[in-house]
């Protein structure tokens, strides 16, 4: 191991060791020594444009800026002058006078934080007390830091109008400072280009090129530049007037199977807002604008289910917990093994899809655990699953030589990989993309392919052949995917959802088995792996995925009777629809109601991901945590609790689970990997048992739904994303 190159420093008279390459900045923080400063930011390469950080540095003329001076052997630095301070005060009160400043300097703050409290929402901000970022401004905090307690300087209001009619964040440009942070994260972090500098002078703004708005300038609503702004000047809808969060709580997105890493804002014991975690191993932080502007409103929808009710002649009638659950006993012990299916939504944790998959097999009797995609995939969900189980880390694009991204736009979801792909393909990766119409990773390809999805196992087909014969016969130059070399195929919603999927994954697999392709798959079901590793599948027992990573798959349409009429449907946070089975009695367990046109006979009022505590499996195998946030909304009880109270009442001391750790330890008996300190479910191969039942349902080929969680489409609950669904299918 080679040794980190250190050089010796000596700041404000100590002496300190500090890895070569850091800036004076960066080895004052690391040794406890606070330099002001407002532009630099950790994660984003220096730029030197407030020049709060300014230092004394012997043999440098000037006072240079710190966080763009790098560290010397023999450096001395001096951080606190009285030159220094005056400059800094200088320096502040320039950037002040064009910024609400009165509320800095005003003697009566903390009185006036007591009793304004309420007249907050004006339209524009004149001062912090009318400002969202109040109590959490960098401003506020540099202005203590640097000493201020007046300015000399005349204030001028830009008067701007504050930026609303984009989703999810607003934006008040009378508040920025011009530190370019945000304009920097989205070009240098998030590689998408959505803001620049606009105008000179006194009118300098941020935003968008030529007028657009965010959303006509393809922004991806990561809210990354919110986020990073060090004053009220950006905004998110929802949480801006909500102040200082009493508390974060890291958990897991449960919106893909990308399972990103993220900070719960919780004030006043609900969500509030989420940030996103720079240290995650998966993702880096490199969120989407589902898990950081979808979670609040849908978490704390008014349309939520609060109490159980049951349907009677004149509409649904409330009913007490212990009267719902002898009621869907009843049923599904007079319908029996034979006329009931348990549903499972992909998106449920693992604890309550091992208690579904014990509730259909050890209470009901039946092999029917049926899930949405098994109607989404039909005869090609065999493929489906070789592929899903030998998904490649989104890290693996890193030093991929070639790629190729069939049916994937990266705009509104799977943004860590679009982002890995990009850097792959700024790089010396040769990308090419193959979509109908235009996505967002064409403006880095080298190729990009147009067309109907019928043409597309065409393309692979040339692909393949031109990487066989040297690129002589085939379509495309032999320089582009070379035989041998690194190459990554992205398989995104796109292709799983076009008429052609069948093709698409047998040339996939093939280019994988035959060809060395490493292959990513971007799919809508958050824990899929979590539903094969629990056995909440027909014919899969829990640990069906051995400790080798091998899966052996039996087609489920040879086991279950996929078109059956049932007479009652238990939907355990899912919910029905035209392609699932028809059903006389519906149970409806879920946190938000059943789509318009669906009457469920009895709806089960469901905690969420927020609520409850449990555990995912995303689609590297790592196994991640749901951390409870606040308190169950009203009435509404745990999935595995409400199971565990009908099943008691079907059959006596079954599936009796008082805890989480209850099932939890069941887990790490049952399936290998669950336990252990690098929690993680093997995952190598998929060895395909019997005849596939292609027959069994119809090979159903649908457009791409729109986000949705637990079945129920994000956009009918987050305001924002309704704009979103409808970009994304202009
Ligand atoms: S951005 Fe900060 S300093 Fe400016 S008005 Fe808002 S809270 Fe006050
Ligand atoms: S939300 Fe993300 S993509 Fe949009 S401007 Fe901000 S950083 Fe850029
Ligand atoms: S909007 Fe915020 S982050 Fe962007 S330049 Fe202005 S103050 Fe800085
Ligand atoms: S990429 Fe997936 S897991 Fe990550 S924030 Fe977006 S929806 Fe959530
Ligand atoms: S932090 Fe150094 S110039 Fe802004």
């Amino acid at each position: 191991m080679t040794k980190e190159k250190k050089v010796s420093i000596i700041i404000d008279n100590r002496k300190v060791e500090a890895k070569a390459g850091l800036t004076i900045l960066q080895a004052a923080r690391e040794a406890g020594v606070d330099i002001p400063s407002l532009c630099a930011l950790e994660h984003l390469p220096s730029y030197g444009a407030c020049r709060l950080c300014v230092v004394e540095v012997d043999g440098i003329r000037g006072f240079p800026t710190s966080c763009t001076t790098p560290v010397e052997e023999g450096m001395v630095i001096r951080t606190d002058t009285a030159e220094v301070r005056t400059l800094r005060q200088e320096v502040l009160k320039l950037l002040l006078s064009e910024h609400p400043a009165s509320c800095l300097f005003c003697g009566e703050q903390d009185e006036c934080k007591d009793f304004q409290g309420t007249i907050r929402k004006v339209g524009v901000t004149t001062g912090c007390r009318y400002c969202p970022n109040d109590s959490l401004c960098e401003l506020q905090d540099i202005t203590q830091k640097v000493g201020l307690t007046e300015t000399s300087y005349p204030v001028y209001y830009r008067n701007f109008p504050v930026e609303k009619e984009d989703p999810f964040y607003d934006r008040d440009y009378n508040l920025c400072i011009l530190c370019g942070r945000c304009v920097r994260v989205c070009n240098e972090i998030r590689l998408n280009g959505t803001l620049s500098f606009k105008q000179r002078g006194k009118q300098t703004t941020i935003g968008p090129a030529f007028a657009r708005t965010h959303l006509e300038a393809g922004c991806e609503f990561c809210g990354a530049c919110v986020a990073v702004c060090p004053t009220g000047a950006l905004s998110a809808k929802v949480s801006k007037w909500s102040g200082k969060p009493d508390e974060i709580v890291e958990t897991t997105c449960p919106y893909c199977p990308t399972g990103c890493t993220l900070d719960l804002k919780v004030k006043g014991g609900e969500v509030v807002d989420v940030s996103a975690d720079y240290d995650s191993p998966t993702e880096h932080g490199l969120i989407c604008v589902k898990g950081r502007f979808a979670i609040p409103e849908y978490v704390l929808s008014p349309d939520r289910l609060a109490t159980p009710t049951v349907l009677g002649p004149e509409g649904y009638d409330l009913i007490d917990w212990d009267g719902a659950l002898d009621l869907a006993a009843e049923k599904l012990k007079e319908a029996g093994a034979k006329g009931s299916c348990v549903v499972v939504s992909p998106d449920l944790s693992n604890e309550d899809l091992f208690a579904a998959q014990r509730f259909a097999r050890e209470v009901i009797g039946t092999e029917a655990i049926l899930s949405p995609l098994l109607y989404d995939l039909g005869g090609d969900l065999r493929a489906f699953v070789d592929l899903v189980l030998t998904s490649e880390p989104i890290d693996s694009v890193g030093n991929a030589k070639g790629i190729l991204s069939i049916g994937l736009d990266t705009t509104y979801g799977f943004t860590p990989l679009g982002i890995a792909v990009k850097k792959a393909a700024r790089k010396d990766a040769a990308l090419m993309t193959i979509d109908d119409g235009e996505c967002n990773l064409d403006f880095l390809s080298e190729e990009a392919f147009h067309s109907d999805p019928e043409k597309w196992p065409e393309y692979l087909d040339g692909i393949m052949k031109s990487m066989s014969s040297n690129g002589k016969k085939g379509k495309v130059p032999s320089s582009f995917f070379k035989k041998g070399e690194r190459n990554v195929a992205i398989v995104g919603p796109g292709a799983i959802f076009s008429k052609k999927r069948k093709e698409i994954f047998e040339h996939v697999l093939s280019m994988r088995n035959d060809l060395g392709w490493k292959v990513i798959v971007c799919h809508p079901y958050t824990n899929l792996l979590g539903m094969l590793a629990m056995g909440a599948f027909p014919g899969l027992m829990p640990g069906s995925i051995k400790s080798d990573g091998v899966l052996k798959f039996k087609d489920p349409g040879a086991i279950v009777d996929l078109k059956a009429k049932f007479k009652v449907g238990y939907f355990i946070g899912e919910v029905p629809s035209e392609a699932m089975p028809q059903l006389d009695y519906i149970i409806y367990q879920n946190a938000l109601p059943a789509p318009e046109g669906v009457k469920p006979n009895l709806n089960l009022p469901a905690s969420l991901f927020t609520e409850t505590p449990g555990t995912t499996i995303n689609f590297e195998g790592r196994i991640l945590s749901f951390n409870k946030a606040s308190e169950p909304f009203a009435d509404s009880r745990a999935d595995w609790w409400i199971m565990s109270g009908i099943a008691g009442r079907i059959k006596k001391g079954a599936l009796k689970y008082s805890s989480l750790a209850g099932i939890q330890s069941e887990i790490k008996k049952a399936v290998p990997g669950f336990e252990g300190k690098d929690k993680k479910v093997p995952r190598k191969k998929v060895v395909m048992e019997g005849k596939a039942a292609e027959k069994a349902i119809s090979r159903k080929t649908t457009v791409e739904a729109p986000a949705s969680f637990r079945g129920v489409p994000l956009h009918d609950h987050v305001a924002g994303m309704k704009a979103i669904e409808e970009r994304r299918h202009k």
